[in-house]
């Protein structure tokens, strides 16, 4: 009975907590900020955190979507990860995983694409339409040391699209530096 009595009193501070994270009551004034222009025509006055419904009209609410759905660095950020998480799962041999974050990965990298067309000649030439698919049928062969070996030809293919695309400084980072061998069993 206690133990439910402080589970009580614990889920109903979260709840106050939560509620305080939500509408801080700093007493300031709520405005857009000064880094995105031609907000300040599309909003409601003063704007609310009703960011999305507050606006004019949809063609409003669209460029809101655009702006917040961001560039190429936003899917970027997950591919890093999904590569990653594709490397540890090579090291446990984990094939099914590997292959459910290599198919993610490629989704991911479309939805970049429709946002940024320019990148999509490199990105296809290089990785989608040629690489891509060499690593999941190696995942599908099953033999480790194909697939190590395989995954380190898709390594050099992140680096030189990057190169390609003017951004070699990309490549200088713990993502391809921790991946760049694996582990002897
Ligand atoms: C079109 C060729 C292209 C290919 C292929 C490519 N990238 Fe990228 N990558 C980019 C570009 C362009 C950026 C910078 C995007 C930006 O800042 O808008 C980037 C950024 C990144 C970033 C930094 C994201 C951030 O801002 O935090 C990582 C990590 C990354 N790529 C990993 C990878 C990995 C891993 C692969 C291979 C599976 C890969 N990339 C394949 C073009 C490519």
């Amino acid at each position: 009975m206690n133990s439910l009595k402080y589970l009580f009193v614990a889920v109903c501070l979260f709840a106050i907590g939560a509620q305080a994270q939500q509408s801080p009551q700093t007493g300031n004034e709520p405005r857009l900020p000064k880094g995105v222009r031609g907000l300040e025509e599309s909003t409601a006055n003063p704007p609310s955190p009703n960011w999305l419904l507050e606006a004019k009209d949809d063609e409003q609410r669209f460029q809101r979507i655009q702006i917040y759905a961001g560039g190429t660095y936003e899917q970027m950020w997950q591919i890093g990860y999904r590569y990653e998480q594709v490397y540890r799962a090579i090291i446990d041999e984990n094939w099914e995983l590997a292959s459910h974050h290599w198919k993610k990965l490629r989704s991911v990298f479309d939805v970049a694409l429709i946002k940024r067309p320019r990148r999509t000649p490199n990105a296809e030439v290089m990785f989608l339409d040629t690489m891509w698919a060499q690593f999941e049928e190696a995942l599908q062969g099953g033999d480790t040391e194909d697939i190590r070996q395989t995954f380190l030809t898709e390594r050099e293919a992140c680096i030189a699209c990057h190169v390609a695309e003017k951004m070699p400084f990309l490549n200088d980072t713990p993502v391809f530096r921790d991946t760049a061998s694996f582990p002897s069993n």
